[in-house]
């Protein structure tokens, strides 16, 4: 059986990428973004596993307005980074792993829950700003990933129960699995923040810190907060940190199994429009 070794969670600002791809990251305004990252790097050079779950949203890029997938996983082979309208970023093309998405998109349709496949995507900064957070600018990407698109820019978005849900779909799925791999499950997007409207600029340090406690602790109970919440206290593009429920759902506890350990924990704000949170939970034996 494939296992889930650790769950991270991350913002995924463009400017972050920009600020990797332009080599400013030693500025003083991104030096203590970048600075929340070190020990991550790492991490993840120590704990590189054999696939990472990207759980992200896409921002009007691959999708659009035509269609709308809630859940789409991606079962390709490759993925290019997408050109978002400066181009596309320099940044390594993303292997896939088809065998182990697609028994993920199998054994989850038949746990009911309703996965849209996609066989050809270019992903956005949703997906590659993390990358480049934890491994710098390698020349290839440490493991294959496979992307899993949540749908949090246009309403009806998927409630944090359901997300959660789906991680615990998730989990199952790879017990099932019948090679031995070590995954890991990332879930990114937020923290608070809006880009529109008369609130844009809003953060909220009081509710972002209070989640990531929530998270940690009680991710069940948080998985109960409605949209109008999120939206309330977060932001209007808050609403994205419900896709990192489906990362902590995927952990051990959410079936009952041992509780993860913090590894690292990070805040800061701002890094352009929005509040940065990070965090790394590893699961000791399940
Ligand atoms: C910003 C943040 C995002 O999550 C995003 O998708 C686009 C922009 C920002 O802070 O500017
Ligand atoms: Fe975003």
């Amino acid at each position: 059986m494939a296992h889930i070794s650790a769950s991270v969670y991350t913002s995924h600002v463009p400017a972050i990428g920009a600020a990797i791809d332009l080599g400013k990251t030693g500025e003083p305004y991104w030096k203590p973004v970048f600075q929340g990252y070190e020990f991550s790097r790492l991490w993840l050079r120590e704990h590189t596993p054999d696939a990472i779950v990207l759980v992200f949203n896409d921002h009007a890029t691959a999708f659009s307005l035509d269609m709308i997938p809630t859940f789409a996983i991606g079962t390709a082979a490759l993925y290019h980074p997408a050109d978002e309208g400066w181009g596309p970023r320099p940044v390594p093309v993303v292997m896939g792993h088809p065998e182990l998405a697609a028994h993920i998109a199998q054994s989850v349709i038949q746990q009911d829950f309703d996965l849209t496949i996609v066989n050809k995507m270019d992903v956005d900064h949703g997906l590659t700003v993390p990358l480049s957070l934890l491994c710098g600018q390698p020349l290839a990407w440490p493991c294959p990933v496979i992307p899993l698109a949540v749908n949090v820019v246009q309403y009806p978005a998927p409630s944090g129960r359901r997300c959660f849900e789906l991680g615990r779909a998730i989990a199952r799925a790879l017990a099932q699995y019948d090679e031995p791999l070590n995954v890991q499950i990332w879930g990114t997007g937020g923290m608070s923040h809006q880009l529109q409207g008369p609130r844009a600029g809003l953060i909220n340090r009081e509710f972002d810190n209070a989640f990531l406690d929530r998270l940690i602790a009680d991710p069940a109970g948080l998985a109960q907060l409605p949209h109008i919440d999120y939206v309330r206290e977060a932001g209007s593009e808050g609403i994205e940190m419900v896709m990192w429920l489906i990362a902590r759902g995927a952990m051990a506890d959410a079936a009952g199994g041992a509780r993860p350990r913090v590894a690292h924990r990070f805040y800061h704000v701002p890094a352009s429009n929005t509040a940065v949170g990070h965090l790394i939970l590893e699961q000791g034996s399940v």
